[in-house]
Order: structure tokens, then C-alpha cells, then sequence
């Protein structure tokens, strides 16, 4: 590939439409890093079935539908290697080959492991698939010799664990095989939801990236305000507002103006909201078009993922020539 500053590997689990506390929190860095980077951007399939195993119909059309919203959200295939897990299977070959030298202790150890084991309900994670998800994830990114990692904080130990695989695995051989990857912290901007709580799927208080354009106004009309604002004179506290949170993303250049006026209790929440909502709909726009191209012909999805998986097979293929031989396979 070309002289870029290293190689990126992200990857998400999917979970169909993406919302805007998505894009802002995690695929707006993705988009800019395909800029500078040699970057790897892949649909972990196989790890959606760590937890969701007993329920596996949706998965292939959540992979789709979460790929949509990445290239309509500007990532290119043209620069990026974007990918399905389970279209290349030495992902599978590495992860069993790195079993044979993770400590069982090593996975036990990972926060997230516990948390979720006793923090999801509904579901039997009592599995050797859910126990190893850290360390499949560890090899989809040694496998493309990564050399950083863009997540958010909650992913932190994975990427830990990585670094200590790769060690590990190169003090063993005595082969500098993999580099260690770094950590890059998504940057993000505050996304509340529509309920004054985080943008969540969970809590079902979201925006989707594809919402139709004409439904955005009557979302945000739904939202709380500053609750101390009674009458338009009000002066009101922008800070405590999350319509002001989505001002300070869609409607930067008139930022100091719209908290002025409302400091100063000049204009009504109606008003403001209005405001914003033309802004959002402007900068959607466009996603929306490509959206809609998109959906229009289903080939369009299928033929990125099927170069991305060639891409990413080529350069899989051979790391793990060199695990084969490393570990006595040849
Ligand atoms: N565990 C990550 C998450 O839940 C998803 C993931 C899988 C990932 N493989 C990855 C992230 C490799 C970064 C690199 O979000
Ligand atoms: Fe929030 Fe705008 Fe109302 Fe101020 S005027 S409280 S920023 S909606």
C-alpha cells in the first residue's frame, strides 16, 4: 500500500442502523483516518455470535444495513479496506493458533468479561466463545500487523490484552512477528439522547444516520429543554439543554448567538429547536442521498464487501504464512 503513517485496524460489532452518538463517537474518526492511515474497517460477524448466537437471523442484514451507513457516512472503499470478519477465515486460524499460548488467566482478567457475563441478561454467556471474544479480537488486529487501534475507552483492555499477545507470542519464538498496537481514543463529541440521557440504543432515545429528513423536526420538537424555562423571557442555561448539544455539533458558526439569546431569554425553545433541525437536515442531506443510492441497489453493498474481503484476505494470508512456519506448521 501506499506511505502512510502505519496501519489501522477498527472494527464494529453489527448492529444494524447506526445513530448519530455512532457516527460522532466513533465513524467520524474512522473517516478521517482513511485520510492518513493504511486502514482496515471490518464487520465483526463472529463476534455478534459470541453473544447473540441464539438469535443469529439478523445478523447478515445488520452487517449491510451498519456497512450503508459507513460509506454513506464517508468512507471510502477506495481508501480504505472495508470488510466482513467472517469472509476472511484466518481471522478464525489465528485466533485458535494464539489460543494455544493465552493464559486462560488473561481472559478471565478482562473488565469487560465479567461485567457482561453477570450484566447482560437474557443470555447464556456462560461459553468458551464469550470467554475468548477478547482474544478474537486480538487477532483481527495482529493479523493485519496493526499498529493502532481506534476505539473507545471500554475497549481499552482488549487493546491491553493485544499488546500482551503480541509479546508474548514475540518472546516466545524470538521473532519480532507482530508490532504492538497503540491505543487511539475515539474523539468524540457529546451526543445526548432524546431523552436527556446518552444517544443509546438501549434506551431507545435515538437518531438514526438514516432517518428520513422530514421526521427530524418532530424528534427534536419531542426533546426536554431547560427545564427552568418556563416562559420565551426566561433567560435560559444553555449548558443543562441538549437541543444546545446538538447546536454545538450542526450549528457551530452561530453557536455564540444562539447562547446569547437564549441566556438572554430573546428566543422561545420552539424556535431554537427549529433552528437546529434545519441545521441537522442540512448536514444529512448528502448522507442521505448516498444512503439512498445505496438501498436502491442492494449489488452496491455486496460488491464492497467482496473487495474489501479480497483485500484483507491478500494481506491475512500472508501473516499467517509466517505464524505457520513461526509455530512449527511450515
Ligand atoms: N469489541 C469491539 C466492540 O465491541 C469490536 C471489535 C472486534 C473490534 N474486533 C475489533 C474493535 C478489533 C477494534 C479492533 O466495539
Ligand atoms: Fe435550549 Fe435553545 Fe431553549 Fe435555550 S432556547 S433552553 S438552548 S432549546
Amino acid at each position: 500500500m501506499s506511505a502512510k503513517k502505519g496501519i489501522i485496524l477498527s472494527g464494529m460489532r453489527p448492529t444494524g442502523k447506526l445513530h448519530l452518538g455512532n457516527l460522532f463517537g466513533a465513524l467520524e474518526n474512522w473517516v478521517k483516518m482513511q485520510e492518513v492511515y493504511d486502514c482496515f474497517y471490518c464487520v465483526v460477524d463472529w463476534h455478534a455470535l459470541t453473544t447473540d448466537y441464539e438469535n443469529p437471523q439478523t445478523i447478515s442484514e445488520n452487517v449491510r444495513e451498519m456497512v450503508m451507513d459507513w460509506i454513506s457516512c464517508g468512507i471510502d472503499p477506495q481508501k480504505a479496506v472495508v470488510f466482513k470478519q467472517s469472509d476472511v477465515k484466518e481471522h478464525a486460524e489465528l485466533h485458535l493458533l494464539l489460543s494455544m499460548l493465552t493464559p486462560l488467566s488473561w481472559l478471565e482478567r478482562v473488565p469487560t468479561y465479567k461485567e457482561q457475563l453477570h450484566q447482560i441478561q437474557g443470555k447464556n454467556l456462560f461459553t468458551y466463545g464469550f470467554l475468548g471474544y477478547p482474544l478474537l479480537q486480538a487477532a483481527d488486529i495482529l493479523i493485519y500487523k496493526a499498529n493502532a487501534v481506534p476505539v473507545g475507552e471500554d475497549q481499552a483492555p482488549h487493546i491491553e490484552l493485544t499488546r500482551e499477545i503480541a509479546r508474548r507470542f514475540n518472546h516466545l519464538y524470538q521473532k519480532k512477528i507482530f508490532p504492538e498496537p497503540e491505543t487511539l481514543l475515539n474523539i468524540y463529541k457529546v451526543v445526548p439522547g432524546l431523552d436527556n440521557r446518552k444517544m443509546s440504543k438501549s434506551y431507545n432515545n435515538f437518531i438514526e444516520i438514516s432517518t428520513p429528513l422530514e421526521e427530524i423536526p418532530a424528534k427534536i420538537r419531542m426533546m426536554i429543554t431547560d427545564p427552568g424555562r418556563i416562559k420565551k423571557s426566561d433567560p435560559g442555561n444553555p449548558d443543562i439543554c441538549s437541543v444546545f448539544a446538538f447546536h454545538r455539533i450542526f450549528n457551530q458558526d452561530r453557536l455564540g448567538e444562539v447562547e446569547e439569546s437564549c441566556k438572554k431569554g430573546e428566543i422561545g425553545c420552539v424556535q431554537c429547536k427549529g433552528t437546529v433541525s434545519t441545521c441537522m437536515q442540512n448536514f444529512l442531506e448528502p448522507v442521505y442521498q448516498k444512503r439512498r443510492e445505496l438501498e436502491k441497489d442492494p449489488q452496491l453493498i455486496t460488491d464492497i464487501l467482496h473487495e474489501g474481503g479480497k483485500k484483507a484476505r491478500a494481506v491475512a494470508q500472508q501473516t499467517l504464512e509466517e505464524v505457520r512456519q513461526t509455530m512449527g506448521l511450515g
